[in-house]
C-alpha cells in the first residue's frame, strides 16, 4: 500500500468546492428509475443518460470525482472515448462500486448484509489497471423495532473494513459507506443513537483491520428523522446532531466525509448539507456524494425532451452549482426548484 497515494487521493476527492457524483445505480436500480418515466430500459438508454451527465462542461471543476456501476465503468462517450478516459482528461477522478448487493444475514429476519468480499482482490487489480483511483461498498442499515442489532452493526463493520483494506492493496481509496436508511417511522434521536453506534463499530473495526484511515473516506446519512415519522425535517436541528455525531465518533485522522442523498428530496438534501457545511470548521473536508439529489431532475427533464441534451445538461449544471454552494454553506434557496424524487435504492 501506498499512503502518499492513498492520502493525495482522498484529499483531492473532497477538496474545498468539489464534491462527488454517483452514478454507480445497478443495472436493476437505473432500469427502476427509467421505467418511472418512462425510459426504455436498455443498455443503450443507461449509456446515453450517463454520458450526459459525464460530459455536461461545469461537471469539470466541480466534480472531484464519479462513481461508476462495472456496466458503466467499461463504456464510451457516442463518438468512442472512453467515460474513464473523458473523466482522467477532466480532472475527474474514476471511481467503481464494487460491493455485489445485499443478502439476508441468517437468523436476523430483515436484516441484511452485504455481499462481494470473496472474488474482490482480483477484481480489483482489474479496475486498477483500467484507471480506478477509489471505490465504493454500501452497506444498508434499517432503523425499526429491535434493530438494528448489534450483531447486523459488527458484521456490516467487518466487511466495511474487510473490503477497504483489500483496495487500499491496490493504492484504490475506500469509500466505506454505512447507509441508515431513511425509511421508518423513527424519531431523529433514534437515528443520532444508530449512527453514534454504526460509527464507534466501524472505525474499531477499521484500525483492528489495519485500514489506513488518512486514505479512507466515510460516506454516511444525516441524522434525519424516518421518511414516514410525520416529523418536520429542521436543518439546524439535522446539521447539529449529524456534526456532533462525526465529530465525536470518526476519527479526525480520516482522509474525508461525504454525504449520500438517501431518498430525501433535493431540496431536503440540499438545505441539510448547507446547514452542515455553516457548521464548519470540520476536522476533514466534507462534501456530497449523492445520486438522487444530482440526477432526478436530469433524468426528469431527460425522459421529457429525449433530444434535448444541451437541456438536459443545462439542467444537471444548476443541480452542481446548488451542490457546490451548499457544500460551501453559501446556499441561495431561491436556486431550489422542484422537487422530484425517484424511488428506493436497492434493497
Ligand atoms: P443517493 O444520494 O441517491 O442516496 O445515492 C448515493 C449513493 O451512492 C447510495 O449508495
Amino acid at each position: 500500500m501506498n499512503e502518499q497515494i492513498l492520502k493525495t487521493t482522498a484529499k483531492y476527492l473532497v477538496a474545498d468546492g468539489k464534491g462527488i457524483l454517483a452514478a454507480d445505480e445497478s443495472t436493476a436500480s437505473a432500469n427502476k428509475r427509467f421505467a418511472l418515466v418512462h425510459v426504455d430500459e436498455t443498455e443503450e438508454n443507461r449509456r446515453a443518460y450517463r454520458e450526459i451527465l459525464i460530459t455536461t462542461p461545469e461537471a469539470r471543476g466541480i466534480l472531484s470525482g464519479i462513481i461508476f456501476y462495472d456496466e458503466t465503468f467499461w463504456q464510451s462517450t457516442a463518438d468512442g472515448k472512453s467515460f474513464i478516459s473523458y473523466c482522467v482528461d477532466a480532472g475527474i477522478l474514476p471511481g467503481i462500486k464494487v460491493d455485489e448487493g445485499l443478502v439476508e444475514l441468517p437468523g436476523f429476519p430483515g436484516e441484511k448484509i452485504t455481499k462481494g468480499l470473496d472474488a474482490l482482490p482480483p477484481r480489483m487489480e482489474k479496475y486498477r489497471d483500467a484507471g480506478a483511483k477509489f471505490a465504493k461498498w454500501r452497506a444498508v442499515i434499517a432503523i425499526g423495532p429491535g434493530t438494528p442489532t448489534d450483531e447486523l452493526i459488527r458484521a456490516n463493520a467487518f466487511i466495511l473494513a474487510r473490503y477497504a483494506r483489500i483496495c487500499q492493496d491496490y493504492d484504490i481509496v475506500p469509500i466505506v459507506e454505512p447507509e441508515v436508511l431513511f425509511d421508518g417511522t423513527h424519531t431523529i434521536e433514534e437515528c443520532d443513537a444508530v449512527m453514534v453506534r454504526v460509527y464507534d463499530t466501524l472505525f474499531a473495526f477499521m484500525k483492528e483491520l489495519r485500514v489506513y484511515l488518512p486514505g479512507a473516506i466515510l460516506k454516511t446519512s444525516m441524522v434525519i428523522p424516518g421518511k414516514d415519522s410525520g416529523i418536520a425535517m429542521d436543518p439546524k436541528d439535522v446539521a447539529e446532531r449529524t456534526v456532533r455525531a462525526l465529530h465525536d465518533h470518526v476519527p479526525h485522522e480520516l482522509g474525508g466525509v461525504v454525504f449520500l442523498s438517501g431518498g430525501q428530496t433535493p431540496t431536503q438534501a440540499f438545505l441539510n448539507l448547507d446547514a452542515i457545511a455553516k457548521k464548519s470548521p470540520h476536522p476533514w473536508g466534507v462534501t456530497f456524494s449523492f445520486s438522487r439529489a444530482l440526477q432526478d431532475p436530469v433524468l426528469k427533464y431527460w425522459s421529457e425532451h429525449r433530444n434535448d441534451t444541451n437541456g438536459a445538461m443545462d439542467v444537471f449544471a444548476h443541480q452542481l452549482k446548488i451542490a457546490v454552494d451548499a457544500r460551501n454553506g453559501k446556499l441561495e434557496t431561491s436556486a431550489l426548484g422542484d422537487d422530484f424524487v425517484s424511488g428506493s435504492q436497492d434493497l
